[in-house]
């Protein structure tokens, strides 16, 4: 089964996505942090930045947009189809209310018609194949089938499935046979996202033995940055492994310009998920979140590889 990697804005950027490769590999692409393009197609530079080819070399990676109308995701999509892009991602599943409130993201389930029409557009007009990252719902999962009818009329690259509604944010137990539905007679490949956090997720979650195109491993993959790996039957990770790229990542920042404010701001992210390997820390967790100059970050990233509490059998829970 194939993996990919999901987009997390704040955490999987290029220079995150670069190392990951590098040091892991084991997927077979990276989504980018949405593209939250304006009413004419512009958008910031340090997303442009974000999904230059010259910064994504030797990885596929795969541009995401947030929109609720089709005319920015076409002119976005020609300015990356001239950068060489063949896939780029609809964002329909962000929850966030800011978003939300604006109809893009999971706000575009909110209407269905203005759903249907907008892909409508950008089915006929996208330069490059079109797939879809969503939600199940707004309110419940079981607006789902609604959704899926919309979905079937268009030729979806892929569909990236999060099995939770909208109003179940990151934290709802997530909708396996709600999911298998969907799987039917889908004409595409279909992707499963969600609360797969470890080598025994697939039993857990009851996916065992399903077949599926593939997994998108979000939260999971960025506490245990070898579970692509694991998953295919590889070592599991190790405490100097995630020493070396926790440090080749602290470099890339400072490397790419980032003061250590903001480099240790990108890497306290990571750590909300990577501490889950050090059960048992708490002491040595908040020297290292609380630490405000780099020196003082660095010793306390080291007191907390040398205290011995790494463990590579856990995994990220909620
Ligand atoms: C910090 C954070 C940032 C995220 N950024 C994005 C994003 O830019 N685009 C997107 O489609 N999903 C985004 N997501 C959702 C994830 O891609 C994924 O769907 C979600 O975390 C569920 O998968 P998981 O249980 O494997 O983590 C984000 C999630 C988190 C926690």
């Amino acid at each position: 089964m194939k993996q990919i990697f999901a987009p997390m804005e704040g955490i999987s950027s290029y220079i995150y996505r670069r190392l990951h490769s590098g040091f892991f590999g084991g997927v077979e692409a990276y989504f980018a942090p949405f593209i939250a393009p304006d009413g004419e197609g512009g958008f910031k530079a340090s997303a442009l930045r974000d999904i230059l080819p010259e910064n994504n070399l030797g990885i596929v990676l795969i541009p995401q947009l947030l929109v609720n109308r089709p005319e920015p995701f076409i002119h976005v999509a020609r300015e990356l189809a001239v950068m060489g892009y063949a896939e780029v991602n609809l964002n329909v599943g962000c929850p966030s209310s800011t978003v939300v409130s604006k109809r893009k993201g999971s706000g575009m389930l909110l209407d269905l018609e203005s759903l249907d029409s907008c892909l409508n557009e950008i089915f006929s007009r996208s330069p490059v194949a079109v797939s879809i990252k969503t939600r199940m719902g707004v309110e419940s999962t079981e607006e789902f089938p609604r959704i899926l009818e919309i979905y079937r009329k268009y030729p979806l690259k892929r569909l990236i499935i999060h099995a939770r509604a909208r109003s179940g944010m990151y934290k709802s137990p997530v909708d396996i046979p709600g999911f298998l539905s969907a799987l039917g007679n889908a004409p595409w490949p279909v992707y499963y996202n969600g609360n797969f956090f470890s080598p025994g997720s697939a039993m857990e979650l009851g996916l065992d033995g399903i077949s599926l195109a593939g997994l998108m491993l979000g939260r999971g993959a960025v506490a245990d940055p070898a579970l692509p790996r694991s998953l295919k039957g590889g070592p599991a990770l190790t405490a100097e492994e995630l020493k070396d790229f926790h440090d080749a990542l602290l470099s890339g920042y400072l490397d790419a310009g980032y003061d250590p404010r903001s480099a240790m701001a990108r890497l306290k992210e990571l750590w909300f998920y990577m501490l889950c390997k050090f059960p048992d820390s708490r002491r040595e967790a908040k020297t290292l979140l609380k630490s405000q100059y780099l020196p003082d970050y660095r010793s306390a990233v080291s007191a907390l590889f040398d205290s011995g509490k790494f463990s590579s059998e856990c995994y990220f829970s909620q």
